[in-house]
């Protein structure tokens, strides 16, 4: 069987066991079965606990091997002495797949990667793929499905989170969220004994509801195999490789067990495989929105549209440090922009709109550049002085991006101000178009989107454009 088949057990299960489902709100085994039932889950679900007869209303089972129905998942929450137990049973069970929330594993030194051993043999002999242990579990905002601990459903989108970290997945949830970011699935690896990244990506590649795979990677333990699943991959990638310093690397060896590695050695390869390296959650996100909704850049040369000097000459110097380039424009284009500007503004890129310039210069000069066969992408920035419009402005952009889909280019904004224009600039965001609050985030997103050509030429087979 391949990996989407092995899988799809474990993320569309027809039935869920959750075992350490407990009488108590306080507890894990408590909030997953409760998360399972607040979203909704149609399937079959069945509380394991061997004390109670009923928890939530639902009848409880005392193993696993008294339920009569097929099981697909089984979600294991118990202490984790007991786990090689209980997955037994599983096994006896033919349980499909298991996810292991417990902790006590890999993560806490010898006794600890015994015991994981233990339960990754036990798995593999009952034919059981494994997620965890020491792991959250997943949410599905798609499908409805709350497999994990922890209150809170992303926004349903088309951007995939991996995460080696629990509580930093939760965390990049709401910053998400926040963001008008919506994700498809999200899923928790904690120690990666049986299903690691490699087999996440093969089976996201496949996945018709995700455009993009955004990860927080501490280690991997098969360079290959990972590096083979993401040359194949249909999707772009963006990663965050946590553990990169000293300090780092001894933090992520007892938060999931990982061998952090030589980061030199962790670039290089993530640059074979065209892989977007972050180093932040922000910066995850801030590519991993712009390559789920705009198209790449077919090469490395960037308009830009501001309302003042001083923030398209950040743009240009933040383009040309970073390998994009801020070229002249064609003739046609200078003698084209004339009408539409004030006489003491030059027609040149950047383009400086002046502050008094409403929402018909704005676009049209926007449509103009990006028209310009020079300008592969374009850069629109607002800053938020007062007589400017951003309101209009946010229109323009708007209607740019809907009028200049066939041209497959790339359109950001980057809006620059305090607290008041974070209402304005939500209806891009609602629109799903990527808005930046700084020059360094806006520029840096579309040389991510001019790599992602690079990208897509290794898996067409082709060469890539030299840049400008
Ligand atoms: N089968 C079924 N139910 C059982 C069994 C069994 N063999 N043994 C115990 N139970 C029941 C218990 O009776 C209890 O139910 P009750 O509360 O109604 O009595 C329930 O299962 C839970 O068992 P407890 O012994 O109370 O365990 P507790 O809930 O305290 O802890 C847990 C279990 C949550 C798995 C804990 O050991 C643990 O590992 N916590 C950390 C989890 C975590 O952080 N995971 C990783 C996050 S992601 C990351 O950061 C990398």
């Amino acid at each position: 069987m391949g990996v989407v088949e092995d899988l799809r057990p474990i993320f569309s299960p027809k039935s869920i066991a959750v075992i350490g489902a407990s009488r108590s709100p306080m507890k894990i085994g408590y909030e997953i079965l409760q998360n399972i039932l607040v979203q909704g889950y149609t399937g079959k679900v069945i509380p394991i606990n061997p004390e109670t007869p009923t928890i939530m209303g639902l009848k409880t089972q005392p193993s696993v091997l008294a339920v009569k129905e097929d099981l697909d998942l089984a979600i294991i929450a118990v202490p984790a002495e007991f786990v090689p137990k209980v997955m037994s049973e599983c096994a006896r069970k033919k349980v499909k797949g298991v996810i292991v929330i417990s902790s006590g594993f890999a993560e806490t030194g010898e006794r600890g990667k015994q015991l994981e051993e233990e339960i990754l043999q036990i798995a593999r002999r009952g034919g059981i793929r494994l997620i965890g242990p020491n792991t959250l579990g997943y949410k599905d905002p798609i499908d409805s499905l709350d497999a994990a601990f922890v209150f809170g459903m992303p926004r349903p989108g088309e951007i995939a989170l991996i995460s080696q970290s629990g509580a930093l997945c939760i965390g990049m949830i709401y910053y998400a969220n926040g963001e008008h970011i919506g994700l498809s699935r999200v899923i928790s690896v904690g120690n990666k004994a049986d299903i690691d990244d490699a087999d996440l990506i093969d089976y996201l590649s496949a996945d018709p509801a995700t455009k993009v795979i955004a990860m927080y990677i501490e280690g991997i333990k098969d360079g290959r195999k990972f590096l083979d699943a993401a040359r194949r991959c249909h999707k772009p990638i963006v990663a965050i490789k946590a553990g990169r310093t000293p300090a780092g690397s001894a933090a992520a060896s007892t938060h999931t067990g990982s061998l952090s590695g030589s980061d030199a050695v962790y670039d290089s390869a993530f640059k074979q495989v065209h892989i977007q390296r972050a180093y932040d959650v922000i910066e995850l996100f801030d590519y991993a929105r712009a390559l789920a909704y705009q198209p790449c850049a077919p090469g490395n040369r960037v308009g830009i549209i501001s309302n003042g000097g001083g923030a398209g000459i950040m743009i240009a110097d933040w383009c040309e440090s970073i390998g994009l380039k801020v070229p002249n424009l064609t003739k046609k284009t200078v003698d084209g922009l004339r009408p539409h500007l004030p006489s003491i503004t030059s027609p040149r890129n950047p383009l400086d709109v002046t502050g008094d310039a409403r929402f018909h210069r704005y676009h049209a000069t926007g449509s103009i550049v990006l028209s310009d066969p020079n300008i592969d992408a374009l850069i629109m920035t607002c800053v938020h002085a007062g007589i400017a419009r951003p309101k209009e402005y946010v229109g323009a952009v708007i209607k740019l991006v809907e009028e200049k889909k066939n041209l497959k280019k790339p359109i950001v904004a980057c809006w620059v101000g305090g607290p008041e224009i974070d209402e304005v600039v939500q209806e891009l965001r609602v629109k799903n178009i990527p808005v930046y609050s700084s020059a360094m985030r806006a520029a840096k997103a579309v040389k991510c989107l001019y790599d992602e050509g690079g990208r897509q030429d290794m898996v067409a087979g082709k060469k890539h454009k030299e840049p400008a």
